[in-house]
């Protein structure tokens, strides 16, 4: 079987990654979004269903949490 590519977008609930990261998902990527939620909002919704879809509270200027992202994400 051939194994998904996993694509990292920070800031992905915002206007942009709302777009964006559905029809990754429909491309077949598996996506992981890292997001602080700034405006509380639930843009994602319809990606949560996704299994191949995962999403991270937290901030994108924070060493630690990227460096945590990209070990995980190597292992997928
Ligand atoms: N309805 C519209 O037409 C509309 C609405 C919003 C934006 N826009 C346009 O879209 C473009 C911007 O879209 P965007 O998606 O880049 O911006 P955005 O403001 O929509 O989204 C930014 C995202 O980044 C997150 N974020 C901010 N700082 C962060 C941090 N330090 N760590 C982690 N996450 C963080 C926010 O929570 C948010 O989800 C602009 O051109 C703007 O004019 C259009």
């Amino acid at each position: 079987m051939k194994e998904k590519i996993s694509i990292l977008v920070t800031g992905g609930a915002g206007f942009l990654g709302s777009i964006m990261v559905p029809a990754l998902l429909e491309k077949g990527y598996r996506v992981t979004v890292l997001d602080n939620f700034m405006f509380k909002q639930n843009s994602l919704a319809t990606s949560c269903a996704d299994p191949s879809f995962c999403v991270v509270k937290g901030d994108a200027r924070d060493e630690s949490v990227l460096k945590k992202l990209k070990k995980k994400l190597k292992k997928l």
